[in-house]
């Protein structure tokens, strides 16, 4: 429920804006107050009297217009939300967004609140893949502001791609977590997940075992405390978690580009079970049963993801996360890891075949840091994912 919750409503000028029509009837149903702002150019596509009627409210319009002035500043009206969301966001909006500019209204009350602003892109394909577009919000989720959507799918346009505006009940989800009192509110956790796939032809790979579900029950966990999750993962059985941002890979070189490409956040927790080698060069064709004889593979090194973002000189995450998946000696193993690989936390378990983890629905870990090492007793993985986001609030001061 959203039991007066006042949000801010920020509405520019694109096809979407009248699925914010259906927006504004969900957050009122679940009980938030909707104060609508137009942009000149939303006008073109909604009317100011269908979104003030809708939303119950005066609809705010013109920076300049001294009623709305008179009954309230714009640095009020931006201040006395709990939340702004910005819905549709057009290209044009985020980069003034991400520039700092204030020129109308939205743009106004967006650079003068220091309230949290939830963004919601709604564009064409190929203006939401233009570096220009990128390089705004890569500088945006710096800045703190979470985003929803966009989706992938048919356009108004006529094209396909990212670019759809997230649906109005994904908005108003994002909305209950971005308003709920999580202690993880306004954080941004990046998880990696499940096993990569290396192309040995097109139709073959080597893997490790991964079921992905410690990783999807960690993201589940961590959206519940309210953060915003990047998950990047390679092709796991588990279910996807809901509420996050998915980014799906599926070769360790893959998984390191997504990885670095969402680095500006609060920590980075690295679940997934990387393949160490690559077949060096693999075939573009099925390679072939001969008689002849077998076919031999040669091996590349893959990157060290872990190893490589915390030993980042510039940029890195203030909190790194590892596993180690051992079979003997785990402690010692895992200890050696953390200071190897320069992470702060590893979480280490015993996956050898008589714990039965593997694959299971229970984990028995340890939590090494620099601090030492405490074991946790055997648990479901979501529990261990609950508490293991509880510690990184307690860690980032949440
Ligand atoms: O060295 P090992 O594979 O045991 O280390 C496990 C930890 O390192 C996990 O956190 C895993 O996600 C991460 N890792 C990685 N990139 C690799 C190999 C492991 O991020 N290439």
């Amino acid at each position: 429920m959203l039991t007066n919750k006042r949000i801010l409503l920020i509405i520019s000028g694109g096809i979407a804006a009248y699925k914010s029509l259906d927006l504004i009837r969900r957050l009122r149903e679940r009980g938030a107050q909707v104060t609508p702002v137009l942009t000149r150019s939303a006008e073109e596509f909604v009317t100011p009297l269908s979104v003030s009627s809708l939303a119950g409210s005066q609809v705010y319009r013109d920076l300049f217009d001294l009623t709305d002035e008179a009954d309230m500043g714009h640095i009020q009206l931006s201040r006395s939300a709990d939340l702004i969301v910005v819905a549709p966001a057009t290209a044009d909006l985020m980069a003034k967004m991400a520039h700092g500019m204030a020129n109308d209204l939205a743009s106004t009350l967006l650079l003068a609140t220091d309230t949290p602003v939830l963004v919601a892109p709604a564009m064409n394909v190929r203006m939401w893949d233009h570096p220009a577009t990128q390089r705004n919000l890569a500088q945006l989720k710096g800045d703190g502001i979470s985003f929803v959507g966009p989706n992938e799918g048919d356009m108004a346009c006529g094209e396909f791609g990212p670019g759809r505006m997230a649906e109005p009940m994904e908005i108003v989800e994002a909305v209950q977590r971005a308003t709920s009192a999580g202690p993880l509110v306004g954080r941004r956790i990046l998880v990696t997940s499940g096993p990569t796939h290396e192309p040995i032809d097109p139709v073959r790979y080597i893997a490790n075992r991964s079921s992905g579900a410690q990783g999807s029950a960690i993201a589940d966990a961590l959206v519940k405390l309210g953060a915003d999750v990047v998950f990047v993962t390679g092709p796991a059985d588990a279910a996807r978690p809901e509420g996050v941002e998915l980014i799906e890979v599926e070769t360790a070189q893959e998984m390191l580009t997504a990885v670095q490409e969402n680095l500006a956040v609060d920590a980075a927790i690295f679940c997934a079970a990387v393949a160490d080698w690559r077949v060096a060069s693999a075939s573009d064709r099925k390679i072939k049963k001969t008689k002849g004889g077998l076919p031999v593979l040669e091996f590349a090194e893959n990157p060290d993801i872990l190893a490589t973002v915390s030993q980042m000189p510039t940029g890195r995450p203030p909190l790194v996360v590892g596993f180690a998946a051992e079979t003997d000696d785990v402690i010692e193993n895992a200890t050696a890891k953390r200071i190897r690989k320069g992470c702060d936390w590893i979480v280490a378990n015993d996956v050898s075949p008589a714990t039965g983890i593997m694959g299971g629905s229970e984990n028995a870990v340890t939590l090494i840091s620099n601090e030492g090492s405490e074991a946790w007793p055997r648990m479901g993985k979501t529990e261990v994912a609950e508490k293991l986001a509880a510690r990184l609030a307690d860690a980032l001061g949440a």
